[in-house]
């Protein structure tokens, strides 16, 4: 069962004021963002728009130039050896050996991590993402779904209770990214809080809790798909009313060009808790 935010008070990742600039260039300009336990939050944006520089500055890889952030309720600035000890991180491209086997991969990331019974680790983790019966052959021999969902088994090596998936379907085939969903809504229903940025708005509309859209360095709205959609009048067609998709939210809520975005676009801040529908 997901965790709701009335029986855990504090959210697995709390963002406060998060700036962050590369000399000129303002990439974040004070992000505020709260991710309950338990919860799939997708962080959409365009490319550029600063996915990867937050989901560093979170993962303690990048200093913030001003805010703050914990994660797991430690400080990313202050207790960066907490925050590493309690996250993962499963970039865009699979890590992944490919000479070595499944289960090779994911006993040598135990072994690494010194924890005890690397194989039991591993035929788990090969079972919780269904690769139990390929767990024996090479990564190379593997789909591209197959060496993704590799790729995010790896990052659970010890159990993090929080995981950070940059663009986790970025490249793989339409089956392939159903595959990695099926990985990714497994870990919320065994409790890990997951953080994903995706370009891909369908992604965000499957798998996410809530849906988070950064752009010009700020998130523009936080909330549930039928929040989102909310923002936007239903479209009439003759007797039919059809819902906003959340292509034309993005759309609207980002401007079709990059144009600034309508004020009454920014909405006050959605409340806690909702059910995706
Ligand atoms: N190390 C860096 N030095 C200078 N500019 C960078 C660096 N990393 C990223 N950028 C720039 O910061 C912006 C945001 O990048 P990024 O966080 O990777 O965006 P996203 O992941 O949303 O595509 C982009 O314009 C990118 O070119
Ligand atoms: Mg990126």
């Amino acid at each position: 069962m997901r965790t709701t935010a009335d029986q855990v008070p504090e959210p697995a990742i709390q963002v406060r004021g998060l700036a962050k600039s590369y000399g000129r260039l303002e990439v974040l300009r004070g992000v505020e963002l709260d991710v309950a336990r338990g919860t799939i939050l997708a962080l959409l944006g365009s490319n550029g728009a600063g996915k990867t520089t937050l989901v560093k500055i979170l993962s303690t890889l990048l200093r913030a130039d001003a805010g703050s952030a914990t994660v797991n309720g430690f400080d990313v600035a202050t207790q960066a050896a907490e925050v590493r000890e309690s996250i993962s991180l499963t970039g865009q491209f699979a890590a992944v050996d490919q000479v070595l086997s499944g289960r090779e991969n994911l006993v040598m990331v135990a072994r690494l991590r010194h924890l005890g019974n690397p194989g039991a680790i591993a035929d788990d983790l090969l079972d919780r993402f269904s690769l139990g019966e390929a767990g024996a052959r090479r990564v190379s021999t593997y789909s591209g779904g197959m060496r993704r969902r590799l790729d995010i088994s790896m990052s659970l090596v010890g159990n993090p209770r929080v995981i950070f998936l940059d663009e986790p379907t970025a490249g793989l085939d339409p089956e392939a990214r159903v595959e990695v969903w099926q990985a990714v809504r497994g870990l919320a229903e065994q409790g890990t809080t997951v953080l994903l940025t995706t370009q891909y708005l369908e992604e965000a509309e499957q798998l996410a809790d809530r849906i988070a859209i950064l752009h010009r360095g700020c998130i523009l709205v936080n909330g549930t798909l039928t929040e989102l959609r909310r923002l936007l009048p239903p479209a009439t067609v003759e007797y039919v009313e059809k819902q906003p998709t959340l292509e034309e939210v993005f759309l609207a809520v980002v401007g079709h060009r990059g144009q600034d975005v309508p004020t009454e676009m920014h909405p006050a801040s959605a409340p806690a808790g909702e059910e995706k529908a």
